[in-house]
């Protein structure tokens, strides 16, 4: 029985790497403060997986629930998800994003290091590049941070580095995830963001049930081939996946290793458009609308060193993609909800 203590685990990204753990063997235990997420969740994961996670409602600001986590069980590893994503909000209150996203990540790793358990995968993110130099971005190019959110990714980030050059029993990876979307292809667990989402592929969605009337383009002057902004979007299994490649890869003198996660290819905004009208058969209304203050052109991964050293790639396309993210709003118009 090896457990992982999987931090934000009832979230979008974490609930779906549940699953994945529940598949290959691990018997992951959960601690959320479900700010962000629904415990519904929970019963969703049961019915896919068959096993029923261990969930503590808890923040990992707080010393005490850790030491009582730590005592109870022996972690193999912890995935890290714990923590805030909204770029706006991050904007308005910078201190949300770095109490939650730093000091949690430093409550962490202090309990980790008193119970002697040394190895984190960080659920890191493509945002740690800024405004990159070119496509297809490397793990080598310069990292900056435009926004409390992203500098809060890059300060845990040089965290851990720090600290695995200073005590080489630490082991960390860092994912860095280009943009997560999609669902379990069951249709039980996906992304029910709080409020009108930030991102472009749940609004699509929300248009496509009437919770939203239209979508606004953010921008259609982009050097691009259609004007419109190019992302790596990855299917959130194909993200799940790779977190359990990073857990089975930790070894002596790992160290600390960040890796892109994402395709390698991208699509701009009006290509995901046409892509998600084909899977649903809804039309979505949208409008050309000024550039989102914040947003680059293009942003798609090299994934290679992933594929080299964790021997993951992603094996699910557009197509997948769409079809899994209309199964979950379709049957879930309204996320979560109970009835
Ligand atoms: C955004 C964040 C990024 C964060 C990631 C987390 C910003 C500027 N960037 O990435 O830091 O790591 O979410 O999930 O917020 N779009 C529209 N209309 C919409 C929404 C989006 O046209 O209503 C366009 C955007 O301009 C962009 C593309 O769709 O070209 C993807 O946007 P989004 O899903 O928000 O992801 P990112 O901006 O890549």
């Amino acid at each position: 029985m090896k457990k992982i203590l999987v931090t934000g685990g009832t979230g979008f990204i974490g609930s779906h790497t549940v699953v994945s753990l529940i598949e290959a063997g691990y018997t992951p235990v959960i601690i959320d403060n479900l700010d962000n997420s629904s415990d519904l969740v929970l019963d969703r994961i049961e019915s896919i997986s068959g096993a029923r996670a261990e969930f503590i409602r808890g923040d990992i600001r707080s010393e005490n629930t850790l030491n009582e986590l730590f005592a109870k069980h022996r972690f193999e590893a912890v995935v890290h998800f714990a923590g805030l994503k909204a770029v706006g909000e991050s904007v308005e209150k910078p201190m949300r994003y770095y109490s939650n996203n730093v000091e949690g990540s430093i409550q962490l790793l202090k309990a980790m290091d008193r119970y002697d358990c040394r190895r984190l995968v960080f659920s890191s993110s493509a945002t740690v590049y800024g405004d990159p130099v070119s496509v297809p971005i490397k793990e080598g190019f310069a990292l900056s941070a435009t926004n409390p959110y992203g500098q809060s990714k890059l300060t845990v980030e040089t965290m851990l580095r720090d600290l695995a050059a200073a005590d080489e029993r630490w082991e960390f990876t860092l994912l860095r995830y280009f943009n997560p979307v999609g669902a379990h292809e069951s249709g039980l667990i996906g992304e029910e963001p709080n409020g009108i989402p930030n991102n472009l592929m749940p609004f699509i969605a929300q248009v496509a049930v009437g919770r939203l009337e239209k979508l606004s383009v953010w921008g259609g002057d982009y050097d691009t081939p259609d004007g419109t902004g190019v992302r790596d979007y990855i299917h959130v299994m194909d993200l799940a996946e790779a977190h359990i490649e990073a857990v089975k890869s930790f070894k002596p003198n790992h160290g600390c290793r960040a890796y892109n996660v994402g395709t390698g290819g991208g699509y701009s905004v009006l290509e995901m458009i046409r892509a998600f009208e084909k899977a649903s058969n809804c039309e979505i209304p949208y409008s050309i609308e000024p550039r989102r203050s914040g947003d680059i052109a293009s942003s798609y991964a090299d994934p290679e060193l992933c594929h080299r050293e964790l021997g993951w790639h992603a094996k699910r396309g557009i197509s997948e993609i769409m079809r899994d993210q209309w199964n979950w709003q379709r049957k879930n118009p309204n996320g979560y909800t109970v009835g």
